[in-house]
């Protein structure tokens, strides 16, 4: 599905292309996709406007958080333009970014686009047309606001590589210690309260499982206690402010978050605090550090993002999500997950491993799933290096170099030309040959689940590492229980999930 920078693109595929084969799906219409030579897909302009400047970025916004809200803002341009590439304004806007102008990707065709890091520059663009001041990362432009052309990129990544490489004989053991603990909490509350937030246990347990796994290191037994997530969520939010909504009166909430940056020296402390625990933690990685030619300051600030934003923040979006999605699945899935994952620990000889994971198709493909139909990381950004040309199911579009692109993941991964029953959890959507073809279109790492992770590509550092936790998070949750019942809410960070009963593995 490559695009070419050439306004030519061509050669005529299929749609038949884009599914696994399958005798349901009905017969399909003929696409292009952008390939040298000819192409049959209408050349058109991007649809959309930005509206009077300030004005129109202010509506967009006040559209975007609250009336209709997010995917409803989305659906109802897509509707008016009949178009998933359209040109609007994106928050923040006015005062906060100057230039709030986008051109967003809401397909799964136009999309990957945005992986093409010869194409899109991913320069300070993490979190879209703003970017949080370096006070709130040490002064530093961490790995994840680097563009691979930047040579401290590739250095940093290694890194991060490195920190991953080495947790590797931990993960397991630590693991199930620190998820023992926040199933017995649940266990706890629930038997005594009646019902227990998933929350507040989920962060604690990941927190300490990430900074055993990573540094061998119990935050419970350092100066930090049990304060670490309280400390991350202050941090995280004076830089990601500008894109929440946290479910306040409109015009306060909008005010308060979106208008003006909150000063970095409120979260000083809290970030000193963090730092002082990973550098005193992480002495073996500064060594490496040392030895790539960067400063062990420079490292201890990019284990602190990457540790605490990136697979912190990451863990405590996705974990509640899926057991949102596992949980209203209810009691049919719990049983045959449960059926499969204890099967095969009990042929491993009682023990739950790498390989015995890969054994258990209906578990690996629940992951997946979550995965696509809730991406923990909804929003990704790219401004175009050079004038080019995406493409989307039913047109092609020139755009122009520095044009911000921005893909909303949520509507790629829904693609219903794409997937079928592309808004319903299909927990068994990625088992089997068929299943696993669709593969690459799952793109909740900022790039294809068939491709791999590098020092050259934006593609997140800890994308087998996610998989392998969260497929562990599964396994050990059917491993303890048959069934579980939950109620749900709403966060700024995702679902706020609360269990209102577990039943205990009764074989
Ligand atoms: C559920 C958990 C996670 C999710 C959903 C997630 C998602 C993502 C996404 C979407 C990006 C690309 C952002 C962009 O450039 O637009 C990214 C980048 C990154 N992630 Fe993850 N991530 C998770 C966990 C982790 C973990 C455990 C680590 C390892 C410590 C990690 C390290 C990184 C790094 C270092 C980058 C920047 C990569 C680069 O600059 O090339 N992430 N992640």
């Amino acid at each position: 599905m490559a695009t070419t920078s050439s306004s030519r693109p061509a050669a005529v595929l299929p749609v038949t292309d884009l599914r696994p084969e399958n005798p349901s799906v009905p017969a399909p219409q003929s696409v292009t996709v952008s390939q040298p030579g000819e192409t049959k897909l209408p050349l058109k302009q991007i649809p959309g406007d930005y509206g009077l400047p300030f004005i129109g970025a202010i509506k967009d916004r006040l559209d975007f958080f609250y009336n209709p809200g997010r995917d409803e803002f989305f659906r109802l341009k897509t509707q008016k333009y009949q178009s998933t590439v359209i040109r609007t304004n994106m928050p923040p806007g006015p005062f906060i970014a100057s230039n709030p102008k986008v051109i967003v990707l809401l397909d799964g065709k136009s999309f990957p686009v945005l992986f093409d890091v010869s194409k899109v520059e991913k320069r300070d663009v993490l979190t879209g047309t703003y970017m949080p001041s370096t006070d709130l990362t040490g002064g530093y432009r961490v790995l994840a606001y680097l563009d691979p052309s930047e040579p401290k990129h590739a250095k940093l990544k290694q890194l991060v590589f490195f920190l991953l490489k080495s947790s590797r004989d931990k993960v397991f053991p630590v693991f199930e210690a620190c998820y023992t603990g926040l199933f017995e909490t649940l266990e706890k509350e629930v038997a005594e309260k009646g019902k227990s937030s998933f929350e507040a246990p989920n962060e604690q347990a990941a927190f300490n499982f990430l900074n055993l796994a990573f540094f061998g290191s119990n935050p419970a037994d350092t100066k930090l206690g049990v304060e670490g997530p309280s400390l991350i969520n202050k941090w995280m939010l004076f830089q990601l402010h500008p894109i929440l909504s946290l479910g306040l009166p409109k015009y306060l909430d909008d005010l308060l978050l979106h208008t003006f940056r909150l000063p970095s020296f409120f979260v000083k402390n809290d970030y000193k605090r963090l730092y002082d625990f990973i550098y005193e933690s992480s002495g073996f990685v500064q060594d490496e550090a040392e030895k790539m030619g960067l400063s062990r300051e420079e490292a201890c600030h990019n284990l602190l993002f990457a540790t605490c934003f990136n697979a912190f923040a990451g863990m405590k979006a996705f974990f509640p999500s899926m057991v949102k999605w596992i949980g209203r699945a209810g009691g049919k899935l719990h049983t045959e997950l449960a059926q499969e994952i204890r099967s095969v620990i009990k042929s491993n000889g009682g023990k739950l491993s790498m390989a015995a994971m890969e054994q258990m198709p209906l578990m690996k493909s629940v992951v997946y799933e979550a995965l696509r139909i809730e991406p923990p990381v909804p929003y990704q950004y790219g401004k175009a290096k050079k004038d080019l040309v995406i493409e989307s199911h039913d047109a092609v579009y020139e755009v122009k170099e520095g044009e911000m692109l921005f893909g909303f993941q949520p509507f790629a991964t829904k693609d219903p030309k794409i997937f079928e029953k592309a808004e319903e959890f299909v927990p068994d959507r990625f088992k089997g040959e068929d299943g696993e073809k669709l593969l690459k279109y799952l793109f909740w790492s900022n790039g294809p689940e068939t491709e791999n992770t590098t020092a050259g590509n934006k593609q997140c550092a800890g994308k087998d590492f996610v998989v392998l936790v969260s497929r562990l998070f599964v396994s050990e949750l059917f491993r303890r229980y048959d069934t579980f019942e939950i109620e749900l809410g709403e966060t700024s960070l995702g679902a706020s999930v609360t269990i209102k009963s577990m039943k205990g593995a009764s074989f």
